[in-house]
Protein backbone atom coordinates (compact mmCIF):
# COMPACT_ATOMS: atom_id res chain seq x y z
CA UNK A 1 0.00 0.00 0.00
CA UNK A 2 1.43 3.60 -0.66
CA UNK A 3 1.95 6.15 2.17
CA UNK A 4 -0.09 8.53 0.18
CA UNK A 5 -3.10 8.26 -2.47
CA UNK A 6 -4.78 11.14 -3.96
CA UNK A 7 -7.66 11.40 -6.07
CA UNK A 8 -8.54 14.34 -8.64
CA UNK A 9 -11.81 14.61 -10.23
CA UNK A 10 -11.38 16.49 -13.09
CA UNK A 11 -12.19 17.49 -16.63
CA UNK A 12 -8.74 17.09 -17.71
CA UNK A 13 -7.16 14.50 -16.34
CA UNK A 14 -3.81 14.40 -18.79
CA UNK A 15 -2.54 17.80 -17.65
CA UNK A 16 -2.54 16.45 -14.36
CA UNK A 17 -1.06 12.85 -14.92
CA UNK A 18 1.64 14.72 -17.51
CA UNK A 19 2.74 16.97 -14.59
CA UNK A 20 2.65 14.78 -11.61
CA UNK A 21 4.19 12.50 -13.67
CA UNK A 22 7.75 14.02 -13.71
CA UNK A 23 10.72 14.48 -11.76
CA UNK A 24 10.38 13.87 -7.66
CA UNK A 25 6.44 13.10 -7.41
CA UNK A 26 6.69 11.28 -10.63
CA UNK A 27 9.55 9.07 -9.37
CA UNK A 28 8.08 8.72 -5.69
CA UNK A 29 4.88 7.16 -7.99
CA UNK A 30 7.09 4.76 -9.54
CA UNK A 31 8.61 3.57 -6.79
CA UNK A 32 4.47 3.13 -4.75
CA UNK A 33 5.55 5.56 -2.29
CA UNK A 34 2.54 7.87 -3.46
CA UNK A 35 -0.63 7.71 -5.96
CA UNK A 36 -2.09 10.66 -7.74
CA UNK A 37 -4.75 9.51 -9.74
CA UNK A 38 -6.62 11.88 -12.14
CA UNK A 39 -10.26 10.69 -12.34
CA UNK A 40 -12.54 11.90 -15.61
CA UNK A 41 -15.55 13.41 -14.56
CA UNK A 42 -16.81 13.45 -18.08
CA UNK A 43 -16.66 9.76 -17.92
CA UNK A 44 -19.95 9.92 -15.68
CA UNK A 45 -22.36 11.51 -18.01
CA UNK A 46 -25.70 9.98 -18.71
CA UNK A 47 -26.27 12.45 -21.96
CA UNK A 48 -25.15 11.23 -25.09
CA UNK A 49 -22.89 14.45 -26.00
CA UNK A 50 -20.98 14.03 -22.61
CA UNK A 51 -21.98 16.93 -21.73
CA UNK A 52 -20.92 17.89 -17.95
CA UNK A 53 -22.36 21.80 -17.66
CA UNK A 54 -25.80 23.93 -18.09
CA UNK A 55 -27.13 27.27 -17.63
CA UNK A 56 -27.31 28.56 -13.96
CA UNK A 57 -30.55 29.10 -12.68
CA UNK A 58 -31.28 32.67 -12.07
CA UNK A 59 -29.65 33.44 -15.19
CA UNK A 60 -26.19 35.31 -15.73
CA UNK A 61 -22.73 34.65 -17.52
CA UNK A 62 -21.15 31.42 -18.10
CA UNK A 63 -21.57 27.68 -17.17
CA UNK A 64 -21.54 25.53 -14.09
CA UNK A 65 -20.61 21.84 -13.25
CA UNK A 66 -23.82 19.77 -13.03
CA UNK A 67 -23.97 17.73 -9.76
CA UNK A 68 -25.05 14.41 -11.42
CA UNK A 69 -21.79 13.57 -13.16
CA UNK A 70 -19.79 15.03 -10.31
CA UNK A 71 -21.67 13.17 -7.60
CA UNK A 72 -20.89 9.66 -9.73
CA UNK A 73 -17.27 10.15 -10.16
CA UNK A 74 -16.72 10.71 -6.41
CA UNK A 75 -19.41 8.12 -4.93
CA UNK A 76 -17.26 6.06 -7.37
CA UNK A 77 -13.78 6.83 -6.26
CA UNK A 78 -15.01 6.25 -2.92
CA UNK A 79 -16.68 3.03 -3.46
CA UNK A 80 -13.52 2.32 -4.82
CA UNK A 81 -11.52 3.27 -1.59
CA UNK A 82 -14.07 1.26 0.46
CA UNK A 83 -15.63 4.21 2.22
CA UNK A 84 -16.21 7.62 2.17
CA UNK A 85 -13.28 9.94 1.59
CA UNK A 86 -12.14 13.23 3.12
CA UNK A 87 -13.29 15.89 0.06
CA UNK A 88 -11.74 19.06 -0.38
CA UNK A 89 -13.07 21.41 -3.53
CA UNK A 90 -10.73 23.58 -4.79
CA UNK A 91 -12.23 27.24 -4.68
CA UNK A 92 -11.50 30.68 -4.83
CA UNK A 93 -14.21 31.33 -2.68
CA UNK A 94 -11.98 29.31 -0.11
CA UNK A 95 -9.65 29.05 2.69
CA UNK A 96 -6.21 30.56 1.80
CA UNK A 97 -3.91 27.44 1.62
CA UNK A 98 -0.90 27.69 3.56
CA UNK A 99 1.98 25.09 4.41
CA UNK A 100 0.29 24.17 7.92
CA UNK A 101 -2.73 22.70 5.55
CA UNK A 102 -0.04 20.90 3.49
CA UNK A 103 1.05 19.20 7.24
CA UNK A 104 -2.05 18.80 8.52
CA UNK A 105 -3.13 16.92 5.22
CA UNK A 106 -0.66 14.63 5.55
CA UNK A 107 -0.54 13.53 8.91
CA UNK A 108 -4.46 13.37 8.87
CA UNK A 109 -5.30 11.40 5.54
CA UNK A 110 -3.32 8.45 3.91
CA UNK A 111 -6.38 8.84 1.30
CA UNK A 112 -8.09 12.18 0.21
CA UNK A 113 -9.84 13.90 -2.50
CA UNK A 114 -9.35 16.94 -4.69
CA UNK A 115 -12.20 18.24 -6.55
CA UNK A 116 -11.06 20.44 -9.52
CA UNK A 117 -13.96 23.10 -11.08
CA UNK A 118 -14.23 24.60 -14.04
CA UNK A 119 -16.23 27.09 -16.06
CA UNK A 120 -18.33 29.22 -13.43
CA UNK A 121 -17.79 26.80 -10.93
CA UNK A 122 -20.24 23.79 -9.58
CA UNK A 123 -23.13 22.99 -8.34
CA UNK A 124 -23.46 24.51 -5.05
CA UNK A 125 -25.61 21.16 -3.43
CA UNK A 126 -22.49 18.93 -4.18
CA UNK A 127 -20.47 20.97 -2.04
CA UNK A 128 -23.14 20.55 0.49
CA UNK A 129 -23.43 17.11 0.65
CA UNK A 130 -19.43 15.58 -0.36
CA UNK A 131 -17.13 18.19 0.35
CA UNK A 132 -15.49 18.67 3.59
CA UNK A 133 -13.51 21.45 3.14
CA UNK A 134 -12.95 24.54 0.66
CA UNK A 135 -9.23 25.46 -0.07
CA UNK A 136 -7.64 28.39 -2.14
CA UNK A 137 -4.45 28.45 -3.35
CA UNK A 138 -4.75 32.46 -3.79
CA UNK A 139 -6.57 35.89 -3.98
CA UNK A 140 -7.29 35.52 -8.05
CA UNK A 141 -8.85 33.98 -10.13
CA UNK A 142 -7.98 30.54 -12.29
CA UNK A 143 -10.16 28.96 -15.25
CA UNK A 144 -9.47 25.43 -13.15
CA UNK A 145 -8.95 24.11 -10.39
CA UNK A 146 -6.47 21.61 -11.58
CA UNK A 147 -3.21 24.03 -11.22
CA UNK A 148 -4.74 24.71 -8.00
CA UNK A 149 -4.80 20.95 -7.29
CA UNK A 150 -1.58 20.05 -8.35
CA UNK A 151 -0.44 22.93 -5.92
CA UNK A 152 -2.01 21.04 -3.02
CA UNK A 153 -0.91 17.90 -3.85
CA UNK A 154 2.84 18.37 -4.39
CA UNK A 155 3.06 20.39 -1.28
CA UNK A 156 1.31 17.37 0.35
CA UNK A 157 3.55 14.72 -1.29
CA UNK A 158 6.62 15.93 -0.95
CA UNK A 159 5.77 15.53 3.39
CA UNK A 160 5.60 11.88 2.38
CA UNK A 161 8.32 9.95 4.64
CA UNK A 162 10.55 8.79 1.07
CA UNK A 163 9.56 11.04 -1.00
CA UNK A 164 12.84 14.18 -0.36
CA UNK A 165 15.93 12.36 0.57
CA UNK A 166 16.11 13.41 4.07
CA UNK A 167 13.04 15.07 6.14
CA UNK A 168 15.81 18.29 6.42
CA UNK A 169 14.98 18.66 2.88
CA UNK A 170 11.69 20.65 4.28
CA UNK A 171 12.30 20.96 7.49
CA UNK A 172 14.23 23.89 6.81
CA UNK A 173 12.65 25.96 3.96
CA UNK A 174 10.35 28.59 3.90
CA UNK A 175 7.51 28.43 5.93
CA UNK A 176 8.03 25.15 7.75
CA UNK A 177 9.19 26.89 10.77
CA UNK A 178 7.43 29.78 10.64
CA UNK A 179 10.26 31.59 8.45
CA UNK A 180 11.63 32.00 5.07
CA UNK A 181 14.18 30.47 3.94
CA UNK A 182 18.42 31.86 4.24
CA UNK A 183 20.08 32.85 0.55
CA UNK A 184 21.59 29.82 -0.92
CA UNK A 185 24.77 29.42 -3.79
CA UNK A 186 26.39 26.69 -5.64
CA UNK A 187 29.06 26.81 -7.81
CA UNK A 188 31.05 28.88 -9.18
CA UNK A 189 32.51 31.30 -6.00
CA UNK A 190 32.17 34.02 -8.06
CA UNK A 191 30.24 35.10 -10.78
CA UNK A 192 29.46 38.25 -11.94
CA UNK A 193 31.82 39.81 -9.59
CA UNK A 194 29.30 38.43 -6.90
CA UNK A 195 30.95 36.33 -4.53
CA UNK A 196 29.69 33.86 -2.24
CA UNK A 197 29.42 35.06 1.47
CA UNK A 198 32.72 33.80 3.20
CA UNK A 199 31.36 31.67 5.91
CA UNK A 200 29.66 29.40 3.59
CA UNK A 201 33.44 28.28 2.50
CA UNK A 202 34.74 28.80 5.86
CA UNK A 203 33.97 24.55 6.71
CA UNK A 204 32.28 26.09 10.25
CA UNK A 205 29.59 24.53 10.46
CA UNK A 206 28.53 26.58 13.80
CA UNK A 207 29.10 30.01 11.79
CA UNK A 208 27.49 28.72 9.27
CA UNK A 209 24.02 27.63 10.92
CA UNK A 210 24.38 31.20 12.71
CA UNK A 211 24.43 32.84 9.85
CA UNK A 212 21.67 31.22 7.99
CA UNK A 213 19.88 31.86 10.35
CA UNK A 214 20.46 35.53 10.78
CA UNK A 215 19.61 35.37 7.28
CA UNK A 216 16.27 33.84 7.80
CA UNK A 217 15.46 36.29 10.07
CA UNK A 218 16.38 39.19 8.27
CA UNK A 219 14.16 37.55 4.95
CA UNK A 220 11.48 36.94 6.91
CA UNK A 221 11.96 40.60 8.88
CA UNK A 222 12.05 42.93 5.49
CA UNK A 223 9.67 40.41 3.52
CA UNK A 224 7.20 39.24 5.61
CA UNK A 225 6.90 40.88 8.97
CA UNK A 226 3.29 39.43 9.68
CA UNK A 227 5.04 36.21 9.81
CA UNK A 228 7.27 37.54 12.57
CA UNK A 229 4.93 37.91 14.45
CA UNK A 230 3.24 34.73 14.31
CA UNK A 231 7.21 33.43 15.14
CA UNK A 232 8.14 32.57 18.71
CA UNK A 233 11.68 33.37 18.70
CA UNK A 234 13.89 31.35 21.10
CA UNK A 235 16.98 33.22 22.81
CA UNK A 236 19.04 32.88 19.76
CA UNK A 237 16.55 34.15 17.22
CA UNK A 238 16.21 37.27 19.57
CA UNK A 239 19.63 38.21 19.66
CA UNK A 240 20.03 37.63 15.74
CA UNK A 241 17.22 39.89 15.76
CA UNK A 242 18.12 42.37 18.18
CA UNK A 243 21.37 42.36 15.70
CA UNK A 244 19.58 42.94 12.78
CA UNK A 245 17.31 45.30 13.91
CA UNK A 246 20.46 47.55 15.14
CA UNK A 247 22.54 46.75 11.96
CA UNK A 248 19.32 48.01 9.72
CA UNK A 249 18.15 50.66 11.48
CA UNK A 250 14.16 51.87 12.30
CA UNK A 251 13.50 52.71 8.80
CA UNK A 252 14.35 49.56 7.38
CA UNK A 253 13.31 46.78 9.87
CA UNK A 254 9.74 46.85 10.30
CA UNK A 255 8.16 46.45 13.51
C1 LIG B 1 -13.38 30.55 -13.16
S1 LIG B 1 -13.22 29.69 -11.65
C2 LIG B 1 -14.78 30.02 -10.90
C3 LIG B 1 -14.75 31.21 -10.00
C4 LIG B 1 -16.05 31.40 -9.25
N1 LIG B 1 -17.13 31.78 -10.12
C5 LIG B 1 -15.85 32.46 -8.16
O1 LIG B 1 -16.12 33.64 -8.43
O2 LIG B 1 -15.38 32.11 -7.06
C6 LIG B 1 -13.34 27.99 -12.10
C7 LIG B 1 -12.74 27.02 -11.11
O3 LIG B 1 -11.35 27.27 -10.99
C8 LIG B 1 -10.91 26.91 -9.68
N2 LIG B 1 -10.22 28.08 -9.10
C9 LIG B 1 -10.11 29.31 -9.64
N3 LIG B 1 -9.40 30.12 -8.87
C10 LIG B 1 -8.99 29.40 -7.81
C11 LIG B 1 -8.20 29.68 -6.66
N4 LIG B 1 -7.69 30.88 -6.44
N5 LIG B 1 -7.99 28.68 -5.78
C12 LIG B 1 -8.51 27.45 -5.97
N6 LIG B 1 -9.27 27.13 -7.05
C13 LIG B 1 -9.50 28.08 -7.95
C14 LIG B 1 -12.14 26.47 -8.89
O4 LIG B 1 -12.20 25.06 -8.87
C15 LIG B 1 -13.27 27.07 -9.69
O5 LIG B 1 -14.47 26.34 -9.55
Amino acid sequence: MVAMHIDILTLFPDSINAVMGESILGRAQKNDIIRIEAHQIRSYTKNRQMQVDDYPYGGGQGMLMQVQPLYDCWADVCRQAGRRLHTVFLSAAGRRFTQADAIRLKDEHERFILVCGHYEGVDERFIEECVDEEISVGDFVLTGGELPAMTVADAVCRLVPGVLADPSCFRDESHYSGLLEYPQYSRPENWHDMHVPPVLLSGNHGAIARWRRKEALRRTLLRRPDMLERFTPDKRDRQLLDELRAELGDGEAAD
